[in-house]
Order: structure tokens, then C-alpha cells, then sequence
């Protein structure tokens, strides 16, 4: 073994999108450009498969996610499964496509915590991002369920140009609902994203206003709400962690099977990804090409090589190199070591003030789901 070669520890939380199909169509959406089909999906007894092993692989956390995992109708067998095999479980969802009936039969499934998004601050700004009429009416009143049930709740805000302004009463929100976390995070450029990088690029002035209230939030909420922050990266110097370095922390089944070390990861075009109806998860996690690609730092060039931050952050985000650069063994350009650091920067300057419409993520009609149960 290398003095380098990582020592891989099992994985701590499973993201597990469990479908692409989705009623909101958010200019932001992170998921991949091509979505996978219904017909597609994995069935409820190999999800069910894939949480026992995720468990005795040594995953602790689950993460119900999608598109909107309420899309899926087995959800509470699926919430169940996992309880039995004894994973924390969090549902990651829109609120839409969620009924008060439906809300207690997860609770009764033994679902332990919810994690509620939040496109906007009022009815205006939620649903024209949403691109979902009445949206955000839904929302409230799904969160409001949340509360009477007593699920612990996690609020997450995706902020950007448009909504920044909107922080403080996000915040506020939080507090109201009874939320014990909220993501404050500010929008990151992967999948349908990148086409709405004119649209959405906050401005310098933007992001250093949100790092002020965060830092002051925190300060003043102390014991009341814990407020993760991404802040706006390519305004930053330095890059973020991301997936708290490649292979180490997590890992994302896509709603085929596939296996990945982040939800971008397809992005990057060298990489192959083991499928968990082909591969037991164990060996995808230890031994699959994807998962070692980026372990560690021997697969580091310069500047990152020789870098005193290459264990804190491992680089940073190799699928922004990929997007960005074009290079995805590249330094993240949101690095002020970068050569390309520059260059981001001045196109951000750029989206930030472009005119550019909003795209939204386009749906086909077919995936549109209503609410159910
Ligand atoms: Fe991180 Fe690489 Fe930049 Fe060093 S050079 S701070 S390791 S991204
Ligand atoms: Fe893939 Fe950051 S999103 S490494």
C-alpha cells in the first residue's frame, strides 16, 4: 500500500432517489439533463434489497430522495423496509403529492424525519420557480401536517439571484414551523442547472450580504435552529468539500441502480458505473472503479498535489472541474490556485448580470403526478 492509498470506512448516509418523476420543474434542478425512465426504475423488492445491504454495509442515514420520492406509491413500504433493516430515515421532499392520510402512514412506517424544500418565501416567488401554481400554498399546509405529527423537520432553502433577498424571512420561516436545521444553500451549478446559470448567478454584493445574516442568524438562534450554509461558491476562494471527499462519506443509487460516488457523477465521461442489480453494494463502495477514481489525493495534480489543504478539501468538486474546465482531475476553479480561478470569476461577474430567462426543468406531461393517498 501506498503511504497515500486511503483507508476506506464504510459509508455513513445513502442517498437513494428513488425516482426522476417530479410536479415541480425548478430551474435548479441538479439532477442529470437526461432523466432516468419510469419504466426504468428499480422495483420495491430491490430497493428493499438494496437498504438491507446499505445497513450491513454500515450505512446509518437513509435519504429518501428524487425528483419527488412522494411520486413513488410504495413509499411507505419502501420507509418501512428500511426501518426494519434498521436505517435512520429522511425524506427529502417538495411537500407536493403529500396528504395529511399519506403523512401518518409514513409516521406509522416508522419514517423518522422530513426534510421540506422551500423555492420561495411567498406564493409569487415559490411558484413561479416551482413553475407549480398554488405550489406553495400546498407547501404550508404540508408542513403544517409535519408539525402536528411531530416529525423533526429540516427546511431547505435553494437561494439564488432571484430569492437571496428573501433569506431573513427563510429564517424566520424556520423558526415558525418549528424546523430544528435549515439548509441555507445557495445554488449549485450541476445538471439542468448549468443552463440557468444566467438566470440564477447571484452577485458578489448578494453573497457577501448572505455570509453577514448567516453568520449573524447563527449568533442570535443559538439552541433554537442549526443553520447549515453552502454559500455561493463561485464568489468564494476557496472550494467546498464536496461530498466530504470522493468515496469517503456517502454514496447516491440512482433510480435505475446505478451506483454513484455523487449525483453528478455521469457528468464526468471516463467514469462506469456498477448497477446494485449487477454488483453487491459492498463491493461497488470498496472496489468499484467510480468509488476509486477520486479516493484519496494520489490522483491529485498540481496545484493540488503540493497543496497544504489537499486533506481539507480533497480538491474540491470533481464534476464542477469537469463542467468548468472540462478537466475533471482539475483543481476546482472556485480555487484561488486554479489557473482557472480567473476566468470563473469573471464569468460570474458576467451571469450575474445577465438578462437571460429562467429555463425551467423541462417535465414531460407524463411524469406530472398529483397528489395522492
Ligand atoms: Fe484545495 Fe487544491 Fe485549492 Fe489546495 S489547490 S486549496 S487542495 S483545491
Ligand atoms: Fe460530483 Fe461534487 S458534485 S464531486
Amino acid at each position: 500500500m501506498n503511504a497515500e492509498t486511503p483507508i476506506v470506512r464504510p459509508p455513513i448516509a445513502m442517498l437513494a432517489e428513488l425516482t426522476h418523476r417530479c410536479p415541480l420543474s425548478c430551474p435548479y434542478c441538479s439532477n442529470p439533463v437526461e432523466l432516468a425512465r419510469v419504466d426504468s426504475e428499480l422495483s420495491t423488492e430491490t430497493w428493499k434489497d438494496v437498504f438491507r445491504q446499505a445497513a450491513d454495509l454500515g450505512v446509518l442515514q437513509l435519504h429518501l430522495s428524487g425528483g419527488e420520492p412522494a411520486s413513488r406509491r410504495d413509499l411507505e413500504d419502501l420507509v418501512c423496509a428500511a426501518r426494519d433493516a434498521g436505517l435512520y430515515t429522511n425524506l427529502i421532499t417538495s411537500g407536493i403529492g403529500l396528504s395529511e392520510k399519506r403523512l401518518r402512514a409514513l409516521d406509522e412506517a416508522g419514517l423518522d424525519h422530513v426534510q421540506l424544500s422551500l423555492q420561495g418565501t411567498t406564493p409569487e416567488m415559490a411558484d413561479e420557480i416551482g413553475g407549480y401554481n398554488g405550489g406553495f400554498k400546498r407547501k404550508m399546509q404540508v408542513a403544517e401536517w409535519i408539525g402536528a405529527i411531530g416529525f423533526p423537520l429540516t427546511l431547505n432553502a435553494v437561494l439564488h439571484r432571484r430569492n437571496l433577498h428573501q433569506l431573513p424571512r427563510a429564517l424566520e420561516m424556520a423558526v415558525e414551523m418549528g424546523a430544528r436545521r435549515i439548509e441555507v444553500a445557495t445554488v449549485q451549478f450541476h445538471g439542468w442547472a448549468l443552463k440557468n446559470r444566467g438566470a440564477l448567478m447571484p452577485t458578489m454584493e448578494q453573497a457577501r450580504e448572505a455570509d453577514r445574516i448567516v453568520t449573524e442568524a447563527r449568533a442570535r438562534l443559538k439552541g433554537t435552529l442549526v443553520i447549515d450554509y453552502v454559500p455561493a461558491d463561485y464568489h468564494s476562494d476557496y472550494p467546498k468539500r464536496c461530498m466530504g471527499g470522493w468515496g469517503s462519506t456517502g454514496l447516491n443509487v440512482a433510480p435505475d441502480g446505478k451506483v454513484l460516488p455523487c449525483h453528478a457523477a455521469e457528468s464526468i465521461p471516463h467514469l462506469s458505473f456498477d448497477n446494485v442489480a449487477d454488483r453487491p453494494l459492498a463491493d461497488i463502495w470498496y472496489r468499484g472503479a467510480a468509488f476509486n477514481a477520486y479516493r484519496g489525493t494520489d490522483w491529485m495534480q498540481e496545484p493540488c498535489r503540493s497543496c497544504a489543504r489537499k486533506t481539507v478539501d480533497f480538491g474540491g468538486c470533481r464534476c464542477q472541474a469537469m463542467a468548468v474546465v472540462g478537466d475533471p482531475d482539475a483543481t476546482d476553479p472556485v480555487c484561488v490556485k486554479s489557473p482557472h480561478h480567473g476566468a470563473l470569476q469573471a464569468q460570474a461577474a458576467a451571469h450575474s448580470v445577465s438578462d437571460a430567462p429562467l429555463v425551467h426543468r423541462a417535465v414531460p406531461a407524463r411524469r406530472q403526478t398529483e397528489p395522492t393517498g
